[in-house]
């Protein structure tokens, strides 16, 4: 695993979009594995920002994203293609038709997960995935688990991460209990691999993904199986290295 210092949280976002835009420039019809969550904003910024300069044109870009919530209408405030759509793809000249979610309305979960493969190996796989990583080595919705699981699939959400999640519903209740989300097997395919951390509360779970033993209880220890995975963090992300 390659690792890129960055001074700061607007550094490595500015790093990451830069990696990304040379994708881009380079193969125009990439597909790109995108993420949701706090930290990939900057980087989504820094696009658009360099989209409006004229930098950067993701006409013929395609995009894959990692998971969604199970239930939620892409309308829903809360539903990851609501954050794509008002955090990146309405901001940039993307064709939506090439934008790809998972179905949170679809309630026949096996024909989803299959058809989520069948769109990813349609696109001729993810050139470029972009992943976060949360507080307890999950990757996606990959939470600590027994097992790697290897295609895209609906998880039970974890307890956590419906108590952590439930605050940005208007009505906590609302939260959904399941999600759609690519498996590790369905990660591990993309041919180049970035991951972003940003931050002092994540440089335990950094160090324990890229040097600890490769188990499903950190779920992106399995990364360090990956050919060309590079990580992209700030200096308090690293700081226990
Ligand atoms: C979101 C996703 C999640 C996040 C992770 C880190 O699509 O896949 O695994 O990447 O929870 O989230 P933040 O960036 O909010 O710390």
């Amino acid at each position: 695993m390659k690792i890129i210092s960055s001074k700061d949280y607007n550094d490595m976002s500015k790093k990451i979009a830069n990696i990304i835009s040379a994708k881009v420039i380079l193969k125009p019809d990439s597909v790109l594995g995108l993420a949701t969550g706090s930290t990939p904003i900057g980087t989504y910024k820094k696009l658009i920002e360099w989209y409006n300069k004229g930098d950067i044109d993701f006409s013929s870009v395609c995009s894959v994203n990692l998971d969604e919530y199970c239930g939620l209408d892409k309308s829903h405030n809360q539903s990851y293609a609501y954050f794509m759509y008002n955090n990146f793809f309405k901001h940039i000249n993307i064709n939506m038709e090439n934008t790809y979610v998972p179905n949170g309305t679809n309630t026949d979960a096996p024909s989803e997960c299959q058809l989520y493969e069948e769109i990813i190996d349609n696109l001729g796989g993810i050139d470029l995935q972009l992943l976060g990583i949360g507080h307890n080595g999950h990757i996606g919705f990959n939470e600590p688990s027994d097992c790697f699981i290897k295609d895209t699939h609906q998880v039970e959400l974890s307890q956590k991460t419906v108590d952590a999640n439930s605050k940005y519903f208007d009505n906590p209740k609302d939260m959904p209990k399941y999600a759609y989300t690519m498996g590790m097997g369905s990660i591990m395919k993309s041919k180049k691999i970035i991951v972003m951390v940003s931050g002092a509360d994540k440089s335990d779970i950094l160090k324990a993904m890229v040097t600890g033993p490769i188990t499903p209880k950190l779920q992106g220890s399995i990364l360090q199986l990956h050919p060309d995975v590079t990580i992209v963090a700030d200096e308090a992300a690293l700081s226990k290295f």
